[in-house]
């Protein structure tokens, strides 16, 4: 089920109001390579080619829309833990840019306002 503060925050980059950053560039803040080994890779993989019961996030359907890929960050699902209270927002963002941008060929950034305006 998708929630109205989903909902918004996919309108709102359809919109075009969050940075696009050139490709291959990674945004000023935290380190989105390092979290992502921490809190990620011990499930995903270093590279995220998925390991045993946990899917691999290159090619992820989920992976390939900004907001779904917060929503499974904060909220988790199934044996994926909820990160919510573990990281703020400026490391959520900066691991979706990771997966997104470095794992999967994104060009388009999300910064901490987007991950706040889901958590809501
Ligand atoms: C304890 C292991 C574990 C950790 C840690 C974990 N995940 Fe997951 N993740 C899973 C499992 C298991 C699923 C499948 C959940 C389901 O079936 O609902 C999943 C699903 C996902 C999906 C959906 C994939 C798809 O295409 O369906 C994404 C995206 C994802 N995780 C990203 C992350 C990110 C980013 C992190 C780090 C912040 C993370 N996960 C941390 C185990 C984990």
């Amino acid at each position: 089920m998708i929630s109205s503060r989903l909902r918004l925050a996919m309108s709102v980059f359809a919109a075009c109001a969050l940075t696009a950053a050139a490709a291959g560039s990674q945004p000023a803040g935290p380190d989105g390579a390092a979290l992502f080994a921490a809190n990620c890779a011990p499930c995903h993989g270093a590279d995220g080619e998925g390991r045993q019961r946990n899917p691999r996030l290159v090619g992820s359907p989920v992976a390939s829309a900004p907001g779904n890929l917060v929503f499974q960050i904060l909220e988790g699902s199934g044996a994926m833990p909820r990160f919510a209270a573990l990281l703020d927002d400026g490391g959520i963002a900066a691991i979706v840019n990771f997966v997104r941008g470095t794992l999967n060929d994104a060009a388009d950034m999300i910064d901490a306002s987007f991950v706040a305006l889901i958590r809501g």
